[in-house]
């Protein structure tokens, strides 16, 4: 097996030696380093003179780009939103879809990529196709077969939120481009963990928020917005999204302009002047680190959770089918019961989604945390 590409960080975070965290598909665990930026920024409201140009617009700039890099898009494409439902909310209200065309979801799949495309489907008369999962845990082919001349939107996530079920959104891109589809995705599960290039992708629109994979603090996010779905209608009508709200004296000279690029679809009071320092601290550790070689540490950590878990019945996707960072781990008979509760009594933490164990590690995880995680499985088999 390959050495990770990057070495045990757990000195970056504030986990105790003796808890095994493996459950940053609920949450990531905040580095040190942004909740420092968080406690620094919280007093800056204390006295509001201090606020300046920096916090209303720099910050906010700072953001788009580094997420900008991390997606391999440009800023001028990015919004800042609150929450992965806001940026699918936005993309379902500028969805076109006739009635009789075809909506493709996944089954399972996280409710706030569910319930727009269902109001959706539901005011225009059109159909929900939903993708049952596949025995042979090839989404891919099975979302590829779903997608024909009907379909009017593809919206789907790299990452299968319940198991860590990968799907190849370039091969989905180019089948959702070629029936004329928009492509609307969400990669709450796997941006910040696993590449995506969005050049070879060519979403419509793509959203994350940051409290998982990007490891940043809770209520922030970011929408990535194709150029061609750039006059579309935000959801609100903020002032700070119009031209020349820098100006603050002048915002009664009401504007018919948007900011240029996504901007128009930011959410309002997106200067948050405690989380965009959380933000950018956050995605400049990501950025530090590389996606990529994120992804190829991770895959060691998982690889050896599967060789761990497998001495006690218990299988995962192969890995041409699993992200990187990301298992669902099953066994024949199911789940001994309340294996999570008795997993935490003894300070391990992971998840359940439907029949599987989801186990979902990031840097801090050490050799020690997967011996422990071993032998709470011995002890609960
Ligand atoms: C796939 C997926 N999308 C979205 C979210 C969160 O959505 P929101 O940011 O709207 O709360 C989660 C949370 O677990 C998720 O797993």
């Amino acid at each position: 097996m390959p050495a990770p590409a990057i070495p045990c960080q757990r000195a970056l975070f504030d986990i105790p030696a003796d808890v095994c965290y493996l459950n940053c598909a609920y949450m990531s665990p905040q580095l040190v380093t942004v909740s420092r930026a968080g406690r620094e920024a919280v007093p800056l409201k204390a006295q509001p003179w201090r606020v300046g140009e920096e916090h209303w617009f720099v910050r906010v700039e700072e953001a788009r780009a580094r997420f900008a890099r991390i997606v391999g898009a440009s800023a001028d494409d990015i919004a800042l939103v609150p929450s992965a439902s806001y940026g699918i909310g936005t993309a379902a209200r500028n969805s076109p879809i006739a009635a009789g065309q075809t909506i493709v979801l996944l089954a399972e799949q996280f409710p706030s990529c569910v319930y727009p495309w269902t109001r959706r489907a539901r005011e225009e008369g059109a159909r929900i196709v939903t993708v049952e999962r596949p025995g042979d845990h090839d989404w891919t082919s099975a979302v590829l077969e779903a997608i024909d001349e009907r379909c009017a939107v593809v919206a789907l996530p790299e990452v299968h939120w319940a198991d860590g079920g990968r799907l190849d959104l370039v091969a989905i891109g180019r089948a959702a481009r070629a029936v004329g589809a928009r492509l609307v995705l969400d990669l709450s599960q796997s941006a910040g963990a696993s590449p995506i290039d969005v050049a070879a992708v060519d979403p419509d629109w793509l959203c994350a928020p940051t409290y998982k994979w990007l490891l940043g603090p809770y209520s922030a996010g970011f929408l990535y917005v194709a150029s061609r779905n750039h006059d579309g209608v935000p959801l609100e009508e903020n002032w700070i999204a119009r031209q020349g709200s820098e100006d603050f004296s002048k915002l009664v000279d009401y504007q018919e302009h948007y900011r240029e690029g996504a901007r128009r679809y930011d959410v309002g009071e997106r200067s948050n002047f405690v989380l965009l320092p959380m933000v950018n601290a956050a995605l400049d550790q990501v950025l530090a680190w590389g996606v990529e070689r994120i992804a190829d540490t991770l895959r060691v950590t998982t690889s050896r959770i599967v060789e761990i878990a497998s001495e006690f019945g218990y299988t995962a996707a192969p890995e041409a089918h699993r992200a990187p960072h990301f298992l669902g781990l099953s066994r024949e008979g199911g789940l001994p019961p309340d294996l999570v509760p008795r997993f935490r009594e003894r300070s391990v933490f992971v998840g359940t989604r439907g029949d599987a164990l989801r186990v979902s590690p990031h840097l801090h995880v050490s050799d020690a945390d997967l011996e422990h995680f071993g032998a709470a499985l011995r002890a609960l088999r």
